[in-house]
């Protein structure tokens, strides 16, 4: 398969597209991007990486984090992570309070911020010291010491952060968070600030792609069971109530930010990484979107 050129082809055709989608504003920093930034990178198992446009920018990667935090926390407790989070698509916005009241404070699904909140406070309880061994795991998974948190984005989602300090709060009042409230919350918004290029997205996303091992030194992040499950839960849950859309159109696992950056996995093959930050109406990347659906379309992969 020659991804190169198929990646070329359709990043100057969706690159030429009108964007519909605008920046999120929720978070006063993530306002402060350049929106005609656009990058793609692809990581393939047999090593093979190919990059185009600001590939090598660093951007906020926001909610992708979260499948990274739940892969820590599934590693240290295995299947105990499934009695404080469920594994339902939500159909919900990202940030909705609505399903906790009648689920008694359970989550749906770990990449809502409510379930995001839940596996946070796991890895708060877990961590000797959550904030250094989280960002220690990413780098080890990554193969790259050169990743770090935005203290500046940190603070920003901090000043405005009442949605999810609410949704911390709320669960806690049911028992499912164990750990003091602002704790939790301080750990969650760094984890969601950190900042990666599409290079290392792709690289540090591999392992999905991989049954669970770093491809580089073959070690093993998740078994291929754990590793199954978390891609099933990136087709049905990453991307919020527009999860269906994205299987229906893409047909790959995939997790999405609102800093506008995307990552799909084709199991056994490759992770792709695509940034461009003005968001659509459920807060997923538009272009990042149009060029993934181009992308499988074009390729003629997908994992159905
Ligand atoms: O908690 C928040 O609202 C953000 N830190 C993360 C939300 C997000 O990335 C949703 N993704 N599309």
């Amino acid at each position: 398969m020659n991804f190169k050129e198929i990646i070329e082809h359709v990043y100057h055709k969706v690159k030429n597209v009108e964007d519909t989608g605008k920046l999120p504003t929720y978070i006063p920093q993530l306002a402060n991007v350049d929106t005609e930034n656009f990058g793609v990178y692809i990581s393939t198992t047999d090593q093979v990486n190919f990059g185009i446009g600001n590939c090598y920018d660093k951007f906020s990667i926001q909610s992708i984090a979260k499948v990274l935090s739940l892969s820590l926390a599934y590693q240290l407790l295995g299947e105990k992570v499934w009695e404080r989070v469920g594994v339902e698509p939500s159909g919900t916005p990202f940030n909705s309070l609505v399903q906790l009241e009648t689920d008694n404070g359970i989550p749906r699904n770990p990449f809502i911020n409510a379930g995001a909140i839940v596996i946070s406070d796991i890895l708060v309880s877990s961590l000797k010291n959550p904030k250094e061994d989280f960002l220690t795991f990413v780098r080890s998974i990554c193969n790259n010491s050169d990743l770090n948190y935005s203290s500046r984005i940190a603070a920003s989602e901090k000043e405005i952060g009442f949605r999810n300090v609410a949704l911390c709060n709320f669960i806690k009042s049911f028992g499912n968070i164990k750990n003091d409230p602002s704790e939790v919350l301080e750990f969650y918004f760094d984890l969601c600030s950190i900042e990666m290029n599409c290079k290392e997205l792709s690289e540090t996303f591999l392992f999905l792609a991989n049954n669970g091992q770093n491809v580089i030194d073959n070690t093993t992040i998740l078994s291929s069971s754990q590793t199954k499950r978390i891609n099933a839960l990136m087709l049905t849950c990453g991307f919020y109530d527009e999860s269906g859309d994205f299987a229906f159109k893409v047909g790959l696992p995939g997790k999405s930010g609102v800093g506008g950056g995307i990552i799909a996995i084709h199991p056994n093959h490759y992770a792709i990484a695509v940034w461009s930050p003005k968001l659509n109406q459920k807060g997923n990347s538009y272009k990042g979107m149009r060029f993934l659906e181009e992308f499988t379309t074009k390729s003629e992969l997908s994992i159905f």
